[in-house]
């Protein structure tokens, strides 16, 4: 479904609804909230669809990677930032690269986990999950389903269980916030003793 949407916009159809050219302001707010500065660190952006979320991180001093299983967004992306140095690659929440266990310090999911269909997010959120590093951290953006309502996807948003699985192993859900009038979760984790995501030069 996805890949047929980029297509389409690649074809002069409608653009994907949730892109709008610009990073998600969830994570701009979060970010500027913190004063975050990567500071060299390694940040992910999981379906980053043409990327500007992962230019905003690069921007803020993270080496970058984003991926997207749908090749067409992914070719976008490199055409749109042709001087970027965010790695954009394809590939799929399920079936990840083995090197990246426990490899980024800060992973932010935005919105894929609830594309996916409603039986396979327990296996994506820990699947992102396990790619945070030690001291890492994990920011998940979804939009808000009440526990026990059914939804017709797609998307199927997430409860607030859901969000739980997220905090598989040692990463820990730290902080949940209903934000945008209830509509939208924003979720925090990470892995070890209790510590500030603004682990790289804020104050
Ligand atoms: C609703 S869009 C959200 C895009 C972006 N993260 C945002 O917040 O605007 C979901 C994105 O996840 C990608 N996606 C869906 N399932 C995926 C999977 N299994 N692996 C990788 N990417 C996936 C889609 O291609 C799409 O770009």
């Amino acid at each position: 479904m996805f890949e047929g949407m980029y297509a389409g916009a690649e074809a002069g159809g409608a653009k994907p609804p949730w892109d709008y050219g610009a990073p998600r302001p969830q994570l701009v707010a979060w970010a500027e909230a913190q004063n975050l500065a990567g500071g060299g660190r390694e940040a992910l952006v999981v379906g980053c669809g043409y990327g500007a979320d992962a230019e905003y991180l690069a921007s803020l001093g993270y080496r970058t990677t984003g991926f997207d299983f749908a090749p067409t967004a992914i070719a976008a992306a490199r055409r749109k930032y042709p001087a970027s140095e965010v790695k954009c690659l394809v590939a799929d929440v399920l079936d990840l690269p083995g090197e990246w266990q426990r490899r980024f310090d800060l992973v932010v999911e935005s919105l894929t986990v609830q594309s996916m269909p409603p039986e396979q997010h327990t296996e994506a959120a820990q699947k992102i999950g396990s790619l945070v590093a030690p001291e890492g951290t994990l920011l998940v953006l979804a939009t808000t389903r009440d526990e026990g309502s059914e939804v017709k996807g797609p998307p199927w948003p997430l409860s607030r269980v859901e969000l739980e699985d997220f905090a598989h192993g040692d990463l820990i859900l730290r902080r949940v916030e209903r934000i945008e009038g209830g509509a939208w979760w924003r979720a925090e984790l990470s892995r070890g003793e209790a510590h500030s995501t603004n682990h790289a030069g804020g104050s």
